[in-house]
């Protein structure tokens, strides 16, 4: 019996990880698919799914994650889909460099350290995809996003770096740049942002609260966003295609963004992208 393509989708408890656990599950993919609670875990095991514990700010989680799955699929991996992460808002002066870390650790150092474990059984076995949702915040700045849009332009230069290393491997790495998507990112945001920035007393205040009335008031759920599916979509191309691209740039206003960095004078872009807050 021919197997399954494996994979492993990290991030699956909500939004975009959870969706493309389930879909590339549908799709006939043995997926090995990451949570950190017990009640997401179960409800993937509840679908089907081979759902197993990892937090990116454990690295002792990393490493039995890896063990575990190699050991499942007899060193074998086809794919790895870097997904969860979180996003830290407030201004660049008010955040404590240990938040600054902190939030490195889960977007940024965790994925380096779950990739490099994988690749020695993707180099044994001579082939693999290794695919990183990123954001458009990892091409263009947003204010108030400076610690996550860090986290994403850091992890452009680590992973492209990585599939220059790659050239003349069948291993291929894929970064995906989302603009806007529904999902629980920005309310899973929020307590981070409580417990981490003296938003109450920061020059910054006045543009906290109009963050508060918007991206955290649930009306960003209201505004039309694409689903998950068009992140998926991307994720099939970079995992089947012949020739996975380096970047895949999801949703009109990412497109937009991109075509108005390459066209607009730097400080004309960024002064547009400033008011976009
Ligand atoms: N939604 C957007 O507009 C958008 C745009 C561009 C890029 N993205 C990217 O899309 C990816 C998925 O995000 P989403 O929009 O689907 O948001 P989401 O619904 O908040 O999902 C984020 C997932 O990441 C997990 N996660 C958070 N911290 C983690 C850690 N330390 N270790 C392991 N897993 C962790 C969360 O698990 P818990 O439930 O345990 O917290 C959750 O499963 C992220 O990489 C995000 O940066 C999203």
């Amino acid at each position: 019996m021919k197997e399954l393509p494996t994979i492993i989708v990290t991030g699956a408890s909500s939004g975009v990880g959870a969706y493309c656990a389930r879909a590339l599950k549908a799709e006939g993919w043995r997926v090995f698919a990451t949570a950190r609670k017990t009640k997401d875990i179960a409800a993937l095991e509840a679908d089907g799914i081979e759902a197993l514990h990892l937090d990116y700010c454990d690295p002792r989680s990393i490493e039995a994650l890896v063990a575990m799955v190699l050991d499942r699929t007899d060193g074998r991996l086809d794919a790895l889909y870097n997904n969860g992460a979180y996003a830290q808002a407030g201004a660049v002066e008010d955040i404590p460099v240990d938040i600054l870390r902190k939030q490195f650790e889960a977007n940024f150092f965790g994925w380096h350290d779950l990739t490099r474990r994988i690749l020695p059984a993707m180099r044994r076995q001579g082939h693999g995809r290794i695919v990183h949702c990123s954001s458009i915040l990892g091409l263009m700045p947003l204010p108030y996003r400076g610690a996550y849009c860090a986290s994403k332009y850091a992890l452009e230069g680590l992973m492209l770096s990585l599939r220059q290393e790659l050239i003349g491997t069948d291993i291929h790495v894929s970064l995906i740049e989302p603009g806007p998507v529904a999902s629980d990112l920005h309310e899973n945001g929020l307590p981070q942002f409580r417990n981490s920035i003296d938003y109450e007393n920061s020059v910054h205040r006045d543009a906290y609260r109009k963050l508060m009335d918007g991206m955290w008031s649930g009306s960003n759920h209201a505004r039309a966003k694409a689903g998950p599916e068009v992140v998926y979509a991307a994720l099939k191309h970079a995992l089947l295609s012949r020739r996975p691209r380096p970047h895949y740039v999801v949703t009109m206003p990412a497109r937009i963004g991109v075509l108005f960095k390459r066209i607009l004078p730097a400080s004309l872009f960024y002064r547009l992208l400033a008011k976009n807050t």
